[in-house]
């Protein structure tokens, strides 16, 4: 008997006694030592995630086990994953619990699972679970310590009932107006993706209020998924490198440098690549190039992408080798067990080795030791005792009231006195559209499925304003004339309108549209409102910047609160009453038409400035903009030196900043720098560093930047930063200061 195979069969007898015993020892050596005596059906097991509705009884996301369908999951393929349900927490814990005990107790490893669910804006698959504001409403706070609290109280809300792995933060920088998930991105700016999703990530997988349960966050979706040439979900992106290099590696790089355990690969195709077969972006750039370690998990079903949307292979065999060569650890199979079957017909042809298999194996056990599931994979009877619903839905208000953008205000609100309210449209008496997507189901449930303790904007401003003096009209939009005159005539009897417009909420690809501009209906409201002469008050309740240029010149103000998620209600409202003075400001520009869609840091064309007075608006509201019910006055922009002259010296950059209005706000101060001259033409200006502080009426804030030499440098199109010398202009708060470089 070799050598190896009397170690293997120490190794079993050991695993018969106690399998503990093989989990002993250094990580390293207990992996090793159980991937040793692993089948290749045990190991392609771990690396298959099927869907939930595959053991559910009604092959739906409700969560009462198919315990037949289960145990051939788990004996017949070894399944090590599952993702995916929605139901209360008793349901939750019931289910976790048999599912875990099964595969611990009914299989010859006893290997815990590890469950995914997509927790992307709170804990939003658990029907009591708190709904905080989509991201980039959350960016639009420009406050890490707000991404902090969602993913704090997402994690103390997600850890009792077993749930490990949360595919959540999406890490895409949201270029592209016109895509349908630009709700799920931090924004179009890659500074404030990455210091949002580095704050996101820190808090969820290091939360000690859940100790000793540790939980994954998923670096999403790697990469060049949030451009698409044509704005639909999932077409085609073509970025040069050097655009990736330099807008949307950033978020991902700074996840990696900061340890997230899991990566989720994009479904659509980069430069012609399909990422799911690219061994370039799958290897060469994410782990070697980017050093990430973790686990790379395909999205849902991405392998037969390759064959029936990509057609770069012809058959899933062929598309299962080329996903696996090129990276993958971890097929979403989701509802079908193909893909072990292909990889085994692949090793035995010699295609794929066993040492490729073990390299994703490993990886797998790994998160799974890391996570602490060997040692109790169960859900927490304690965990659940602590978790404080109304605690964490204030902390879900006070996230929505930082988000919340006043765009504009022509002296209207906040609303002082009392006033008759007209309130109407698709948001005005809505739980579906506060919460907005990916909320108790993919596209939002029902409202009749929302939390029954949760307001509407009617009931909230009834609560605030009084109810006789709040009208709810049922126009939701205008469709027809007998519609419009039936509104104005309703309308005109109050003092001012409130109209809650914008999107109904859609997911991935069911929110693809041809045209940025709002729906007619919702922009026929709007017209009918202005024609009463009241002054009329927009709420914007979409995912992503749609138009309404023309009305948005004749409303008296103009709020974006997205989808603000349990207590969104209740944060407007607040706003609307002056209770809460807004700070929010926009992480995305709001394009001024729908034929040009151009993030702020475009490079002007040079060639209608230079020739003649540029009068083509580059946007309705830009990037960084949201009004205040005071007013901050910029002034005093210093630099502790003009001239940074070698890589190590930095300058300090500071400004002062005091509020000379009448109650108390909230500013965010956003610093970009501007490289006059470079080898390559560079951006308008980019953001690179933001700060936000309480000033008080009267008071002033000496805020500070120090300016350092990556924050000059830039990527060329092989990643390689470059730092030339040359003039640099540093800007905030319209202020401008030059400075130079010199090596
Ligand atoms: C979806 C999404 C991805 C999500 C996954 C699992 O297709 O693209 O973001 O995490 O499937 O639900």
């Amino acid at each position: 008997m070799t050598k190896n195979k009397c170690l293997n069969l120490c190794l079993f007898v050991l695993l018969v006694i106690s399998p503990k015993c093989l989990y002993a020892g250094a990580p390293s050596t207990r992996i090793d030592s159980l991937v040793s005596v692993m089948t290749l059906d045990e190991k392609l097991g771990q690396m298959t995630q099927m869907c939930f509705s595959t053991i559910t009884l009604d092959g739906s996301k409700s969560l009462d086990l198919n315990v037949e369908n289960f145990r051939d999951a788990i004996q017949r393929y070894h399944v090590g994953s599952f993702l995916s349900g929605s139901d209360n927490y008793e349901k939750w814990f019931a289910f976790i619990t048999a599912i875990q005990k099964l595969a611990v107790e009914e299989t010859r490893l006893k290997i815990p699972l590890i469950i995914g669910i997509d927790h992307v804006h709170g804990a939003n698959y658990i029907n009591e679970g708190t709904i905080f504001p989509h991201n980039l409403m959350l960016a639009c706070s420009f406050n890490s310590a707000m991404a902090q609290n969602v993913a704090r109280v997402t994690a103390i809300e997600t850890a009792p009932v077993g749930l490990s792995w949360n595919f959540a933060p999406v890490l895409d920088v949201g270029k592209n107006p016109y895509w349908p998930r630009l709700y799920e991105t931090f924004g179009e700016d890659p500074y404030l993706c990455a210091t949002m999703g580095k704050a996101y990530i820190q808090a969820y997988e290091n939360c000690p209020e859940i100790a000793p349960a540790k939980l994954s966050a998923c670096a999403k979706h790697f990469i060049g998924y949030s451009d698409p040439k044509y704005g639909y979900d999932r077409s085609p992106s073509e970025i040069p490198m050097q655009a990736l290099w330099e807008y949307f590696v950033p978020p991902f790089k700074t996840a990696f440098d900061g340890g997230v355990k899991t990566v989720m690969i994009n479904s659509g195709e980069l430069n012609g690549e399909a990422v799911h077969g690219s061994k370039f972006l799958l290897d060469t750039l994410l782990r070697q190039r980017l050093g990430f370690k973790g686990v790379a998990v395909t999205d849902i079903k991405d392998i037969e992408r390759l064959v029936m949307m990509h057609h770069t292979n012809e058959t899933q065999k062929e598309g299962t080798f080329r996903a696996i060569d090129a990276g993958i650890d971890m097929y979403m199979a989701c509802n079908a067990y193909d893909f072990i079957r292909y990889v085994k017909e692949l090793m035995a042809e010699r295609r794929l080795s066993e040492q490729r298999i073990d390299a994703s194996v490993k990886r797998i056990l790994q998160l799974k030791f890391d996570l602490g599931l060997f040692d109790n994979p169960y859900p927490s009877r304690e965990l659940l005792s602590k978790v404080n619903k109304e605690k964490n839905q204030d902390i879900s208000q006070l996230v929505a009231e930082e988000s919340i953008v006043l765009l504009k205000n022509e002296n209207l609100l906040p609303l002082l006195g009392t006033k008759k309210i007209a309130l109407a449209g698709i948001g005005a008496n809505s739980k579906k559209m506060m919460n907005g997507p990916w909320s108790y189901d993919w596209m939002g449930a029902s409202e009749e499925l929302q939390p029954a303790t949760m307001k509407t904007l009617y009931t909230a401003m009834a609560n605030e304003f009084g109810a006789k003096h709040v009208n709810l009209l049922s126009a939701e939009g205008i469709n027809t004339d007998k519609e419009r005159r039936k509104f104005i005539c309703q309308a005109k009897k109050s003092d001012l309108i409130v109209l809650a417009v914008g999107e109904k909420p859609y997911s991935e690809f069911m929110g693809n549209i041809n045209d940025l501009t709002l729906d007619q209906d919702q922009l026929n409201l709007m017209d009918a409102a202005i024609e009463t002469g009241k002054p009329v008050v927009i709420v914007l309740m979409e995912g992503r910047p749609r138009l309404f240029t023309q009305q948005a010149s004749k409303v008296s103000a103009i709020l974006f609160a997205g989808y603000p998620g349990t207590r969104g209600a209740e944060a407007i409202t607040n706003i609307l009453s002056g209770k809460v003075n807004p700070s929010g400001k926009l992480a995305f520009t709001y394009p001024f038409s729908a034929g040009h869609v151009i993030p702020y840091y475009y490079k002007p064309s040079e060639f209608n400035i230079y020739w003649r007075e540029d009068k083509t608006q580059k946007n309705l509201f830009p990037f960084g903009h949201g009004l205040s019910y005071t007013q901050f006055e910029y002034t005093d922009l210093q630099l502790s030196d003009t001239l940074i002259n070698n890589s190590s010296q930095t300058i300090t950059a500071t400004v002062k900043v005091k509020n000379i209005g009448s109650v108390d706000g909230q500013e965010a101060v956003l610093w970009y720098i501007s490289d006059e001259i470079g080898t390559i033409t560079r951006p308008n200006k980019l953001l690179k560093h933001a700060e936000k502080a309480l000033i008080p009426v009267g008071e002033q804030k000496t805020f500070t930047f120090t300016i350092r030499p990556q924050d000059l440098a830039y990527p060329d199109k092989n990643g390689v930063q470059i730092l030339e010398n040359g003039k640099f202009k540093v800007s905030v708060g319209g202020l401008v200061k030059e400075f130079n470089f010199k090596k």
